[in-house]
């Protein structure tokens, strides 16, 4: 079964690289071919053989097959700022992303596709996100930083994401801080206002470990391992 999820997430550095990772364990665990994609990512560093960046070469160290670091990020710019600042001399462009998603898909069971920033971050001058998931056609998976002004940003997320008219399947809670006050009564509040499926609470942890997160996934409600692609 071919498919795939779009991570997005209520911010830039709220869990979404740490989830797709834990996605992809939870996933090979049952026996699938995981793949992971960043196609936009600012923030890069030159290392042999071009830029790279760290969430992009996370992505590709647990994918189930070795894959060229320019298939998993076709978009690496140099510069820690907005992609359509920092790609302003080679903008995203749509057709590219989504003939390298065909590639890896082609060849997995499941396709992760991080997004960059939160839905309506910007990936160039005029589009952002929500139409790199839309061009994709992929069913969204949402993550939620457990802090202050969290239920807001969680709630604004999944309208928007309704308005894109693509599915909202689960929503994962990262509590990114350690001594948050009413984690669980914000993560209550959040859940029924969200109303999609808790895909997991992952605790705060001072030395992320994947497995463990893995093991805090219950991914039974996307389906079996994954459900295809939404075209
Ligand atoms: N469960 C957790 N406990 C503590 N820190 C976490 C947890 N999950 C993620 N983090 C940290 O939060 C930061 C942002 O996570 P990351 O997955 O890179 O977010 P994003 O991809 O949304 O930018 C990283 O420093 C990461 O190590
Ligand atoms: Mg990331």
């Amino acid at each position: 079964m071919t498919g795939g999820f779009f991570i997005t997430g209520t911010d830039t550095g709220v869990g979404k690289t740490c989830t797709a990772i834990a996605l992809m364990h939870a996933l090979q665990r049952q026996g699938k071919t995981v793949l992971a994609m960043k196609p936009v990512a600012a923030g890069c560093l030159m290392q042999e053989g071009g830029l790279k960046n760290d969430d992009a070469l996370a992505l590709q160290s647990h994918a189930s097959l070795p894959l060229p670091y320019p298939l998993i990020n076709p978009y690496a710019y140099a510069e820690p700022v907005s992609p359509h600042i920092a790609g302003a001399h080679n903008p995203v462009q749509l057709a590219v992303v989504t003939r390298q998603f065909a590639l890896l898909k082609s060849q997995s069971d499941c396709v992760l596709v991080e997004g960059a920033g939160g839905w309506f971050s910007p990936i160039n001058s005029g589009q952002s996100n929500a139409d790199l998931a839309a061009a994709l056609t992929l069913p969204v998976i949402l993550v939620v930083a457990i802090r202050l002004g969290c239920i807001n940003h969680a709630r604004l997320s999944q309208l928007a994401i309704n308005q894109s008219g693509l599915p909202l399947v689960g929503w994962i809670a990262v509590c990114t801080e350690p001594n948050m006050s009413y984690q669980q009564d914000n993560i209550a509040f959040i859940g029924a206002c969200l109303a999609v499926p808790l895909l997991g609470i992952f605790p705060y942890l001072s030395v992320v470990d994947f497995d463990f997160l893995a093991n805090q996934l219950d991914i039974s409600a996307l389906g079996i391992g994954c459900p295809p692609s939404i075209s």
